[in-house]
């Protein structure tokens, strides 16, 4: 086997309606289903290098090795700041347990779409990010999805067949999506684009008649979270607003597609603003309360509400779980909206993208 250096990068996606509460904490199974956007540019970069595994004759197993690093061929190709995942100890051995978990399942994936597999290699990955993260812009999200991606490109003993595959092969994607989601549930939303809906194990594409749409992040802080998603899905169950969420859910879900299909912005936007007032009530209201909002969270909530209950149509307001908010306008209106925010946030304060295709290799 060659040596080989790759680069993928998968992007971030922002729910509409929310993945809050799990079934099966082990394989990331949901309490109801969801519907994101997938984003572009807000994504993390794998760089990866496969070498002829060194167990050699004295056995043991192949070797991963993850380095926050910055991926070499990036620079100049990235748009935005790039910076480095911080992994605690517990994070680390989280990656590459999921890498071990690609690997198992890519030497069943790929034969069913006639592509050759192999798992016998030591893998280095590097990788960075173009937003900071745990602040509410789904990091895990992104960069579950690009490890995914990257260790089944590493798995396969053509990569040009393999990459061709993923590029005409949307069932390929999903089957990745599938394993993608057991090491982090939203980031099986990861793999195509712009709408893609999570129900039970998988995610696929949904349709939507929109026009070009621009997504602004306002950012009120970029502290890393105190309660981990994983923790926020267990608490929520305790909240008094729980009961019914996963029926209510469902029926805004449906709401959520009908008015995607005709280019429904004024629903879209109410249903997405009462959906994540909804998951942040239940935050505040587990047992043992928590808030992801900061001073600056309210404030841009109170400017908000207005527009979102009495202009025709307003933008499109969701938070993830964390303190910044996102806001989704067509992109006719962006350069209006672009100089709205920067006037009452700041231009710092603004990271922008638009709505994306998932996960892709980059070079070949
Ligand atoms: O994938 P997780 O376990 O990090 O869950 C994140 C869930 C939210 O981002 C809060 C909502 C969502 O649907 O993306």
């Amino acid at each position: 086997m060659n040596s080989l250096k790759r680069l993928v990068r998968a992007p971030s996606n922002i729910a509409l309606i929310k993945y809050m509460g799990k079934t099966d904490a082990g394989a990331n199974l949901p309490e109801n289903s969801s519907l994101s956007m997938t984003l572009d540019a807000l994504s993390t970069w794998v760089a990866f290098e496969r070498t002829p595994s060194a167990k050699g004759s004295s056995g043991g197993s192949s070797q991963i090795l993850l380095l926050p690093e910055l991926p070499a061929g990036i620079a100049g190709i990235a748009s935005g700041v790039l910076r480095l995942p911080h992994l605690s100890a517990a994070g680390r051995a989280k990656v590459i347990r999921h890498v071990e978990r690609v690997k198992t399942a890519a030497s069943e994936i790929l034969p069913a779409f006639g592509l050759r597999a192999h798992t016998e290699f030591d893998l280095v990955l590097r990788s960075a990010n173009t937003f900071p993260e745990a602040s509410g812009i789904a990091s895990s999200a992104s960069s579950f999805a690009a490890i995914t991606l990257a260790t089944a490109l590493a798995c396969a003993a053509d990569t040009e067949a393999f990459e061709r595959a993923w590029s005409t092969q949307v069932e390929l994607k999903r089957a990745f999506a599938r394993v993608s989601r057991q090491g982090s549930g939203s980031s099986c939303r990861s793999f195509e684009g712009p709408w893609v809906l999570w129900e039970g194990e998988g995610a696929h594409a949904v349709e939507a008649t929109l026009p070009e749409l621009s997504h602004f992040v306002i950012l009120i802080s970029e502290e890393t979270k105190t309660v981990s998603s994983s923790e926020a899905h267990l608490r929520v169950k305790t909240s008094p607003l729980w009961s019914g969420r996963p029926e209510r859910v469902e029926r805004r879900l449906e709401k959520l597609r009908a008015a995607l299909s005709q280019g429904d912005l004024a629903t879209i936007a109410r249903l997405s603003w009462t959906e994540a007032w909804e998951m942040h009530s239940l935050f505040h209201t587990s047992e043992e309360p928590f808030s992801y909002w900061k001073a600056g969270t309210i404030d841009a909530l109170h400017w908000f509400a207005p527009m979102i209950l009495t202009q025709p149509i307003p933008p499109i307001v969701t938070l993830d779980a964390g303190p910044n908010i996102h806001v989704i306008v067509p992109r006719t209106e962006a350069d209006a909206w672009r100089a709205n925010l920067h006037g009452r946030f700041g231009v710092s304060a603004l990271l922008e993208d638009r709505p994306g295709s998932g996960a892709q290799v980059v070079s070949s």
